[in-house]
């Protein structure tokens, strides 16, 4: 009963995705406490709540309608799609949105000490990974023999331990490879996390949600990289200044009191202002330059 009536969203419980994601609900305005290893949050101004899980498990939580909405990595989504492709069946989860955080890449990496000379040196090779799929597909596509090995985690010390040549592994920073002396070779796939949904269709009230969710996501992100700027300029230098200003629609001009040829701009420019426009700006004939940060926006 009180299932139907809350969405519930699954998150990572612990690594790279956690963090943003709930960063970007509370951002959504999502009101909620977590308690440590707390596996459900309760939201407390919305009917979402949020449930901890590993990431891995995410798309199966989804397309089973354990959950309503997933946040989880490209890279687990399609590695789940591929594995159940190659069963013969197909992924009922609905990817409804990429979001821009938790950006990777799933990569092929070597042991200081092999000598790496393009994809031929990977043929006979032992590589191991707990992306079988996704690194299965690669090989094949790029008409490589090669041993796979599936491991459930660890993978970076798998060369170390005798057990394969080399690895195919998530990478964000790099710093898991550089404290196992392991050196990124090839990109296999590109990665962000994206926001999945239950192929069972939503009651109005539960659907009305997620539009509503949607919506500030979207808010969010466009807010994310956007700027308020101000700034005084004699009329004649408008056009110059327009072509200035990065990523503005038509910017609103307010004549000043009592300075004929003046007037103030203001424009919402959906890019990140830096030093070199400001600069720019002022070479064109702006003044009283003011660049503000966005809070809050609804298209
Ligand atoms: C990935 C990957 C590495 C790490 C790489 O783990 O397995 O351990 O991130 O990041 P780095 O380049 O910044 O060091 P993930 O967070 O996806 O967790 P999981 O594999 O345990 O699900
Ligand atoms: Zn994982």
């Amino acid at each position: 009963m009180e299932r139907s009536q809350r969405l519930r969203i699954a998150v990572q419980k612990s690594g790279r995705l956690t963090d943003h994601s709930l960063d970007l609900l509370a951002r959504c305005g999502l009101k909620f406490s977590r308690g440590k290893d707390q596996l459900m949050c309760y939201g407390e101004n919305m009917p979402l709540d949020v449930l901890f899980v590993r990431d891995d498990d995410i798309p199966d939580l989804v397309q089973e309608d354990v959950c309503d909405l997933g946040l989880v990595g490209l890279n687990v989504i399609e590695e789940k799609r591929l594995a159940m492709a190659a069963r013969g069946t197909q992924a009922r989860f609905e990817l409804i949105q990429r979001l821009d955080f938790g950006r990777c890449r799933l990569s092929l990496a070597v042991p200081d000490e092999f000598r790496y000379e393009g994809l031929r040196s990977l043929a006979g090779r032992r590589i191991a990974t707990t992306y079988p799929n996704t690194l299965a597909r690669f090989l094949r596509e790029n008409s490589i023999e090669a041993e796979i090995v599936t491991l459930s985690g660890a993978v970076e010390i798998a060369p170390r331990l005798g057990r394969a040549d080399l690895i195919c592994d998530l990478v964000s920073t790099g710093s898991t490879l550089n404290a196992n002396h392991l050196r990124e070779v090839t990109t296999v796939l590109e990665s962000e996390a994206a926001l999945i949904r239950t192929p069972v269709p939503l009651p109005d009230e539960k659907a009305d949600w997620v539009r509503r969710l949607l919506m500030r996501i979207d808010g969010v992100q466009q807010v994310r990289e956007s700027k308020y700027i101000m700034l005084h300029a004699p009329r004649s230098a408008l056009p110059e200044i327009k072509k200035l200003l990065p990523g503005s629609e038509s910017p609103t001009v307010i004549p000043l009191d009592g300075s004929g040829e003046k007037v103030a701009v203001h424009a919402v420019c959906r890019e990140n202002v830096f030093w070199e426009t400001l600069e720019s700006l002022k070479a064109a004939g702006a003044s009283a330059v003011l660049v503000l940060p966005v809070e809050k926006m609804l298209a």
